[in-house]
This record gives structure tokens, C-alpha cells and sequence, in this order.
């Protein structure tokens, strides 16, 4: 089983794309984790352009998302929404409506910032835009507040709290892509 990871920050030190490794260290053996990360290349949606030949970029994501059994975003909060950056991608990801790749595709949203609230405001508009594209996205979060104090050395998530809702979101999303719940 392959898990995508998505970081919806562009930043070389994000917190976000922290968070997505310390969700690696809680995957069953087995499952393999890659990480996407054309973020940085992904053209405006632009209609006109999205052609039996798409952009580069977007044939990547669309490739990467269709190649994994499930997806694992990580957002931060801007404005109390998702990154735009972010947002488009997703939306590139989600045409052609009927064949896009996130369609039934299992899904899961944690979230990380500097702030008191852990993103919870960009993790329910992240899972209301995936349930639009269609992805089966399962109902949890991880919302690690003060993402500066909150990640060690080692990459473990140091609030035992935080850790057991990231084990939990991790396994949910295995069990949700496991081939048996699949074929059901
Ligand atoms: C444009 C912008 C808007 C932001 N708005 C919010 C916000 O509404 N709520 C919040 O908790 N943090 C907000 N932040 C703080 C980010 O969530 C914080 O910088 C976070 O660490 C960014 O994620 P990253 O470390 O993965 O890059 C904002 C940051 C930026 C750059």
C-alpha cells in the first residue's frame, strides 16, 4: 500500500511537512510513504489549459494521487482557509470530474501551525474540497498547535495527546484503503 503524502506549505522549514514525516514513523510495515512534491510547479487552474495534454506538473499529480492507495495532507491555517496554492492543486486534481483521480480515493487531513488552534479551521475546508472532488475522506485530524514547541529531534510529535490522534488518523486511513474495504 502507497501513501501520498501533501504538504500544503511550500516553506524549506515547513512544520507541516514535518508533521507529514511523523506520521511516516506511524504507518504499519508494509505501507510505503512518498511524499509529492511539485507543490511549487503547479500552474494556475486555468480551464483552457486543461487539455487531453495537461501541463507537466498537473499530469504529475494527477499520476502521482491515481499511482497512491490514499492521500495524507497536511495544511496550514492562512486566514482561517487553506493556502491558495493548495487549493488550486487539488483543484487540478479534481478534473475531469468523472475521471479524476481523487475521486473514491481515501483520504485524510491534519494540520500545523504557530497558533492556538492547530488549523482546525483549514482541516474542515480541506475535507469539505476533497468530499467535493469525491475522496472518501476519513473523519479525524490531527490539529498540533505551536507547531514550533511541538515536534523533537527526532521527528515524534512531543504531546502524547497529539501523538495517539496521529496514530489513530493513520491507522483510520489504512483501514479506510485496505483492499477488503475497497472491493466492499
Ligand atoms: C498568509 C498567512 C496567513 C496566516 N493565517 C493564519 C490563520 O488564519 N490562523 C493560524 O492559526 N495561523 C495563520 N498563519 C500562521 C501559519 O499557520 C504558520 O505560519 C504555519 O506555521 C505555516 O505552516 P508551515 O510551517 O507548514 O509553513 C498564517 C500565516 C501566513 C503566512
Amino acid at each position: 500500500m502507497t501513501i501520498l503524502g501533501i504538504s500544503g506549505s511550500l516553506r524549506a522549514d515547513s512544520h507541516n511537512s514535518r508533521l507529514l514525516r511523523a506520521a511516516e514513523r506511524e504507518l504499519p510495515a508494509g505501507a510505503r510513504f512518498e511524499v509529492w512534491d511539485g507543490l511549487r510547479d503547479m500552474p494556475p487552474y486555468d480551464e483552457d489549459l486543461d487539455t487531453e495534454e495537461p501541463p507537466e506538473a498537473v499530469a504529475r499529480l494527477r499520476d502521482a494521487i491515481a499511482r497512491a492507495d490514499a492521500l495524507l495532507i497536511a495544511t496550514p491555517e492562512y486566514n482561517s482557509s487553506i493556502p491558495g496554492c493548495l487549493k488550486n492543486a487539488i483543484d487540478w486534481a479534481s478534473r475531469p470530474r468523472l475521471e479524476s483521480p481523487l475521486r473514491f480515493k481515501p483520504a485524510a487531513v491534519m494540520g500545523a501551525t504557530t497558533g492556538s488552534f492547530g488549523a482546525v479551521w483549514a482541516q474542515a475546508e480541506m475535507r469539505k474540497v476533497l468530499g467535493s472532488a469525491g475522496a472518501r475522506v476519513v473523519d479525524g485530524e490531527v490539529a498540533l498547535a505551536h507547531a514550533q514547541d511541538g515536534i523533537a529531534e527526532d521527528g515524534s510529535l512531543r504531546d502524547e495527546g497529539r501523538n495517539l490522534q496521529l496514530h489513530e488518523l493513520v491507522h483510520l486511513l489504512v483501514e479506510e484503503a485496505s483492499p477488503e474495504r475497497i472491493a466492499a
